[in-house]
């Protein structure tokens, strides 16, 4: 049921969608889980009792904001990746003085919205939303064209690239801050796997209504009829790439209309919709060096669940 004028319709999460089904091994980026009603359930899951991530790492940059302060020196513009709500950011604004904060996000909505809110705490501070998907090289506004620059990238979102992709946007990344520049950015940790499944199939079902909402705004913007209820949430640790994976289960037998095509799913096949990667020590700060930024200093929380890693880019120049 299409309640939008075509024109409304994104291009590209209509040709995500069906390319994604149309896949032998269905799957659709964990990025158009973010609309208005997926963007409030994820609000919900970082407040959740089994969602330990946001917790931790929100405590963990809390604690360690001083050190970070005394690393990376006052007067940088901090450029963030993916804000959402930027509920992190206020402990590293209070503790590193920057001259600049410029919050990127896909959602101008939400955008907007928290930008406004960190104006009222912070009223001397620039602040220069960007409305753009960060995955893409971006050009920095002028106003801080140069200043020193420290990107800030938590909630590991870094986790929901496949290596490849991590790579290429921590280079991206190296492109738009520039030569010595720094990056902060949170990875989660290799655990215990009945603690991560349930940071992902959580008791109160938040997690499984926010899978689930992809298949909604599926129906809502595009001309789509999924029966939601033949789907189910699942939550699975991958152990070979060292990866939750979350995926849609089909449990009968369904058919369905996507833009006038037609798709069949049989009783137990799935579509895969998030992968999480997590990271152990080494892990993580090979991947940094792949993406040509060189880790100076790491930090976890007591039971190392979650780790705040700083690094600086990689000059120009480097041996190989
Ligand atoms: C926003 C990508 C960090 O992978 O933990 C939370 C998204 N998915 N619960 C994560 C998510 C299911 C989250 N990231």
């Amino acid at each position: 049921m299409n309640l939008l004028a075509p024109s409304r319709v994104d291009p590209a999460f209509r040709a995500d969608v069906l390319a994604g089904f149309r896949m032998a091994r269905r799957a659709i980026p964990a990025r158009w889980f973010y609309d208005r009603a997926g963007s409030e359930l994820f609000e919900r899951i970082t407040r959740l009792p089994d969602y330990y991530p946001t917790r931790v790492e929100t405590a963990l940059l809390e604690r360690i904001a001083p050190e970070v302060a005394a690393m990376v020196g006052p007067g940088r513009a901090v450029v963030e990746f993916g804000s959402g709500s930027s509920i992190k950011t206020p402990h590293l604004l209070e503790a590193i003085a920057p001259a600049a904060y410029v919050p990127i996000d896909i959602s101008g909505e939400f955008l907007r919205e928290s930008a406004a809110a960190l104006a009222s705490d912070f009223p001397k501070l620039s602040i220069l939303p960007v409305e753009a998907d960060f995955m893409q090289p971006i050009a920095p506004p002028a106003e801080i064209a140069s200043l020193p620059k420290l990107g800030f990238f938590p909630g590991s979102t870094i986790g929901n690239m496949v290596a490849r992709t991590a790579v290429n946007l921590l280079r991206a990344m190296v492109e738009t801050l520039g030569v010595g520049s720094m990056l902060l950015i949170g990875m989660d940790r290799i655990k215990d796997v009945d603690v991560l499944i349930r940071a992902y199939d959580d008791a109160e079902g938040v997690t499984a209504a926010f899978n689930l909402n992809l298949l909604h705004r599926i129906n809502r913007e595009l001309d789509a009829d999924i029966p939601v209820d033949a789907f189910r949430h699942r939550a699975i640790w991958n152990d070979r790439f060292a990866r939750i994976e979350m995926r849609l289960e089909a449990v009968r037998d369904s058919s369905f209309t996507i833009e006038g095509e037609h798709f069949f799913m049989a009783a137990g096949e799935t579509i895969h919709t998030e992968n999480s990667h997590k990271y152990g020590p080494r892990d993580a700060r090979l991947l940094l060096r792949a993406g040509a930024w060189t880790p100076i200093a790491e930090w976890t929380d007591e039971k190392d669940r979650f780790a705040l890693i700083l690094a600086e880019a990689q000059p120009p120049g480097t041996a190989p």
